[in-house]
């Protein structure tokens, strides 16, 4: 399942928490029966603009989606662009769902499971923009393997965002904000867009909160967002 060598920190052909919440209500069991098979990533075969949205769209992909909220929001404000997303908490596809029917959002797309599968199928260079939006932390340094932010998932979206694409990354964790810092200095796939250190705690324009970045703000927590360009090192 995954193209990458064994030892690799990654957290490639494993999904770590949970993907099951609060029991489904009624309601929401018939939302995700009648909607989601239509708005499923086909379980096999190459992602592309053309299978899922009938043709060539930019594409964006969300790693995690949580409640979809900012998915939702993306696929609003740029309705020609194709969004898929990525979360296997069933709670979480519910709640995404709701947004795409409430907002009447035809071009989003949904796998309920491990992000990182689904992101193999998807061309190299086919990607115009790849969120990572709070991932779980793990933040014991024996769970480090466990984070996303690591060379074996780095590489795989440096792998799929076409020159020029956008990798944006948001964190409310002091540890995975170091450690994110440490594992993008050496790369020259990408290059951070910020000019100054205040823009690693402002959001760039079209970049709503999150449910975890409110949730960490309502705590009295920091959020720090990092925003990177593809380069064409590396480029496959
Ligand atoms: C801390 S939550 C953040 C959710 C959302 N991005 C937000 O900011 O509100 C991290 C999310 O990543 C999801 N996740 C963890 N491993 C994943 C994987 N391999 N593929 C896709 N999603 C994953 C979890 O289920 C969880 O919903």
């Amino acid at each position: 399942m995954t193209a990458f060598k064994e030892g690799d920190p990654t957290t490639l052909g494993r999904l770590y928490g949970r993907t099951k919440g609060h029991r489904l209500r009624p309601g929401q069991q018939q939302l995700l029966d009648d909607m989601y098979p239509a708005l499923a990533v086909p379980e096999e075969g190459p992602v592309t603009s053309q299978e899922l949205f009938g043709e060539n769209r930019p594409l964006h992909f969300e790693v995690g989606f949580g409640g979809g909220e900012h998915l939702a929001y993306r696929a609003d404000l740029l309705p020609d662009h194709g969004f898929i997303g990525a979360e296997p908490f069933v709670n979480g596809v519910v709640s995404a769902l709701q947004h795409i029917r409430d907002d009447r959002l035809p071009n989003v797309r949904l796998h309920m499971g491990d992000a990182l599968e689904v992101l193999e199928r998807v061309p190299d260079a086919a990607l115009s923009f790849l969120y990572l939006l709070h991932p779980d932390p793990w933040p014991k340094a024996r769970h480090s393997k466990r984070r996303m932010m690591n060379p074996g998932p780095l590489d795989l979206f440096a792998r799929k965002l076409k020159p020029g694409g956008i990798f944006r990354l948001a964190t409310d964790h002091p540890v995975y904000c170091r450690w994110s810092l440490m594992q993008m200095a050496g790369r020259e796939d990408f290059e951070w867009m910020g000019e100054r250190p205040r823009d690693f705690r402002d959001a760039p324009g079209g970049w709503p909160l999150t449910r975890y970045a409110e949730k960490a703000l309502r705590e009295g927590r920091e959020l720090w967002f990092f925003q990177y360009r593809r380069t064409d090192s590396g480029t496959p």
